[in-house]
């Protein structure tokens, strides 16, 4: 439609110092340091401190930090109820993810500052008790003594400190300061609009939650995973992916509204899961997965030609995260786990200095119709 921009594309509806996403020259900046800079080296609870206060902690502060959101690891009843009830009915756990964030507001209303640590610190209880859960488990009883990263792998698969391999627990901490942020990507605008109108951190986070869901957005690592297990020897990566691109269907893992070239964050993820990969994952199934980028992104540019589809970040999430051993169904949850540092982080600076986002629409439906009610049957008697 003339007049209008479709999704948004290429409109910078803010400012902002928490990312810089340069998808021409392929560069991602979070808060001012370059992604493979910082992402294998920082503690993601510096990420934290960065992005919300816009410095790395220093001193004590990095401590005081990891002790306060250690602090905040134990769920509101309500919600471990929630999980329970959720857990007994099936529910999807990016779906019971979302409905236990929404119940943190119980009996709590905080300041924006405090609720950004008890979003980031409830996400890794949330999805740990949940996954036990569905697993016919009993939940893992929360603890205060480990970092965020080891208390993820804590959480979910129930390994003690003495258990917790620090390769493993550097491996999942890159991934999360990979994706924590990422601009105005679908979740984070959608934290943004709902702070826009002054409400809290928590509905905005909700909001987030189920925009990431979606195939499109957060919802395509698993896919990209079964897409290379479904091809299983690299012989059979040319006909598999040419009969899906021939049926219309989008390779999960390939093509971003920012970036014109590769992601950035894709060699990031790559470096760590080949790390990986060298010393304990599988590595015939990471060289089949090469293989698979490579016949994808030929195929791509030959049938979206001019499109430039390149790798994005999901095809190595799926395979860094399927290589520290997590199931393809906590994918899309981990990337949660990460990511509420940016919608937090955001709604910080939309509270701070943003106004009521509110754009407009170009009307294309009819005018000056008459009404007139529609006459209807008498009632039968
Ligand atoms: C993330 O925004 C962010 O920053 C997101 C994210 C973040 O950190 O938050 O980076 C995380 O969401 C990464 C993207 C994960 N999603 C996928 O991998 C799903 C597959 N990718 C696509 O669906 C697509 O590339 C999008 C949704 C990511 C971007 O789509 P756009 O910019 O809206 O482009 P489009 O849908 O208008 O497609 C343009 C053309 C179309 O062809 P035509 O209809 O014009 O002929 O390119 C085609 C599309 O069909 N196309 C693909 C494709 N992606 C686009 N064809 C095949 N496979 C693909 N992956």
């Amino acid at each position: 439609m003339p007049g209008t921009h479709e999704g948004l594309e290429g409109i910078k509806a803010t400012s902002t110092r928490l990312s810089l996403v340069d998808g021409t020259a392929g560069r991602l900046i979070l808060a001012g340091y370059d992604v493979e800079a910082i992402a294998p080296r920082a503690k993601f609870e510096e990420m934290a401190h960065l992005l919300w206060y816009g410095r790395l902690p220093m001193g004590h502060e990095l401590e005081t930090l990891k002790r306060d959101l250690a602090s905040r690891r134990r769920l509101p009843k309500p919600t471990s109820t929630l999980l329970r009830d959720a857990a007994k009915a099936s529910t999807p756990i990016i779906d019971a993810v979302r409905m236990a964030v929404a119940t943190l507001s119980l009996g709590r209303i905080e300041a924006p500052e405090e609720d950004t640590r008890t979003l980031l610190a409830a996400f890794p209880t949330i999805v740990g008790e949940y996954w036990h859960l569905i697993n016919a488990e009993e939940p893992v009883e929360p603890r205060a003594d480990l970092s965020h990263a080891e208390y993820c792998l804590y959480q979910i698969f129930g390994c003690l400190p003495e258990e917790i391999d620090p390769e493993r627990t550097r491996g999942l901490e890159t991934y999360l300061n990979t994706v924590c942020d990422h601009g105005l990507n679908a979740s984070t605008f959608a934290a943004r609009v709902i702070v826009s109108t002054h409400s809290d951190l928590v509905s905005a986070v909700t909001g987030a939650v189920g925009a990431l869901k979606g195939p499109l957005h957060g919802g395509a690592p698993g896919p990209a995973l079964d897409m290379v297990g479904e091809i299983s020897t690299a012989d059979r990566a040319e006909q598999v992916i040419l009969a899906k691109l021939e049926r219309g269907e989008r390779l999960m893992g390939f093509g971003h509204r920012v970036y014109r070239t590769r992601d950035p964050r894709a060699d990031v993820l790559a470096a760590a899961a080949e790390k990986f990969y060298a010393t304990s994952g599988d590595k015939d199934f990471y060289a089949l997965a090469r293989q698979v980028e490579k016949t994808a992104l030929r195929l791509l540019s030959k049938h979206k030609p001019g499109r430039h589809l390149d790798t994005n970040v999901e095809f190595y999430t799926a395979l860094l995260l399927n290589g520290l051993g997590f199931p393809k169904e906590l994918f899309t949850p981990i990337f949660a786990i990460a990511r509420v540092l940016g919608w937090t982080a955001h709604c910080l600076e939309q509270l701070r200095n943003g106004r009521l986002i509110r754009p407009d629409a170009e009307y294309i439906g009819p005018v000056d119709l008459t009404f007139s009610s529609v006459p209807t049957a008498s009632p039968l008697n």
